[in-house]
């Protein structure tokens, strides 16, 4: 018997369109083991650190994303040596700090909002060149003042419209001066543009933050040969410079913003059994798994273990019926792109399930509150957005529809993995966008559909 539950284009990037046929009602039974793709926030460091370093810099496990060939893409621009992107190896050859080149051609960072905003610190420190950057509808609609204001600050010559916020963006490059930025927001993306400026700073640049926000800038400017002191109980990262990188080798684990739809769909498709190995579990990242904990998950980590200074593990998740809860606080930056896969968990949980000071969600790739709530609020989900989150109240039935993903990768996978559990088809319009950060996606449900009613591994 032929299954084709699930009508995927060949290659994802060339078809907007997914559609989800149930051959059970709703379906049944995803069971395997899954390799997750490497982490993106990592791979867009270990390519940017690697570029600005003196020497080589081997990367294992990058992601063959989209985001992260942007930022390849903008860094050979200026200069760097970088192979051909694939999973196995790829070599960067640095061009040292300082010594980036003023290319002919504007920067295009894509769809990706890190490329951006960290190569804006890197550019802003680069005196006597001058730069152009920019990105596609979605990135010249998001907020950049939040990082062109401290480089100012800095004594930064940044140009753009609306009071320099929006891209694209004229940079030309300065000798920053000393700072301690007091960030209003806890936000990666903020942080690490600040500490990259740093790097050519003479002195120390320092940011406190109001939560932690994921570290894996400091974990890696540390592992290159930066000077750089955390504290985390103030939350506060100095570094001081000038700095010399030095190329060095890095693993990427997988990406546990990818693992986390597998997490919910084994959570949430009856007869369920699913091992997702070698994931990262950096603390700052794994709000996710505490969530699912709190909604009651059957949800194991094996074979703990440190691969190149980041803590990674295998998980294993069963079905469960699973509780509404709370999230909110200092956990929502520890799984800010997780909110949208766990609006779908919500929607299949007992209860109701409230998410709040989540407002940031509105200015990522899409207003990712409004997308998840109109769309799940087509399949038939009870939800209610709020200024800063989610009311939702689960299990109603869902029922297939056509829903959207506004071109946002994180939005059409959670919808597919929504889609599950409905009855009836789904299709999922813009859903290539998933190639910005999980391109095997697709094929990888397809397989684990084609497992169904299978006897157990
Ligand atoms: C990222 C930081 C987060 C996250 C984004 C990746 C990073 O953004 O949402 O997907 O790699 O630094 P913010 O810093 O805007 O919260």
């Amino acid at each position: 018997m032929s299954p084709a539950v699930f009508t995927a284009p060949e290659s994802v990037d060339s078809s907007p369109t997914w559609t989800l046929h149930p051959q059970h009602d709703p379906f049944t039974s995803l069971r395997g083991t899954v390799q997750v793709p490497g982490d993106k926030s990592i791979s867009h460091r270990a390519l940017m650190l690697g570029a600005l370093a003196q020497g080589e810099t081997q990367i294992q496990g990058l992601l063959l994303g989209e985001d992260p060939r942007s930022t390849a893409d903008c860094f050979r621009a200026l200069g760097a040596e970088i192979s051909p992107l694939n999973r196995e190896l790829v070599t960067v050859q640095g061009i040292g700090l300082g010594n980036l080149q003023e290319p002919a051609e504007v920067l295009n960072a894509g769809n990706s909002g890190t490329t951006l905003r960290l190569m804006l610190g890197v550019l802003a420190s680069h005196a006597g060149r001058f730069f152009t950057v920019t990105g596609d509808r979605s990135l010249r609609s998001r907020p950049m003042g939040r990082v062109v204001h401290p480089l100012q600050d800095m004594g930064a010559h940044i140009w753009g419209r609306q009071g320099d916020t929006l891209a694209p963006l004229a940079v030309k490059g300065q000798n920053l001066r000393p700072s301690h930025y007091h960030s209003p927001m806890a936000s990666a993306q903020v942080k690490s543009c600040i500490l990259l400026a740093g790097l050519r700073v003479e002195g120390a640049t320092t940011v406190t933050e109001p939560a932690l926000s994921r570290d894996h800038s400091e974990r890696m400017l540390a592992a290159f040969g930066a000077d750089i002191q955390v504290d985390a109980q103030t939350r506060r990262v100095t570094i001081t410079g000038p700095a010399q990188l030095q190329g060095q080798p890095v693993v990427v684990p997988g990406d546990i913003s990818s693992a986390a739809f597998w997490l919910v769909a084994g959570a949430i498709v009856p007869d369920s059994d699913l091992r997702l190995e070698n994931v990262g579990i950096n603390p700052t990242r794994t709000g996710i798994l505490d969530a699912l904990q709190q909604m009651n998950a059957d949800l194991v980590l094996e074979n703990e273990r440190w691969v190149a200074g980041e803590p990674v593990a295998d998980l294993r998740i069963r079905t469960s019926s699973l509780q509404g809860c709370t999230l909110c606080g200092d956990l929502i930056p520890r799984l800010v792109d997780e909110v949208p896969i766990l609006a779908v968990a919500a929607a299949f949980a007992r209860g109701t399930t409230v998410i709040r000071d989540a407002a940031e969600l509105r200015v990522k790739e899409s207003d990712r509150l409004r997308a998840m709530a109109t769309q799940l609020q087509k399949l038939g989900a009870r939800v209610t957005e709020l200024p800063d989150g989610l009311e939702i109240v689960g299990g109603a039935s869902l029922l297939g529809s056509e829903v959207e993903s506004f071109d946002d990768h994180r939005v059409a996978m959670s919808l597919a993995i929504a889609a599950l559990g409905a009855k009836g088809t789904t299709t999922i319009h813009g859903a290539q966008a998933a190639a910005i950060s999980y391109p095997e996606f697709a094929p990888t449900l397809q397989r684990l559909l084609a497992s169904e009613h299978k006897p157990s591994p």
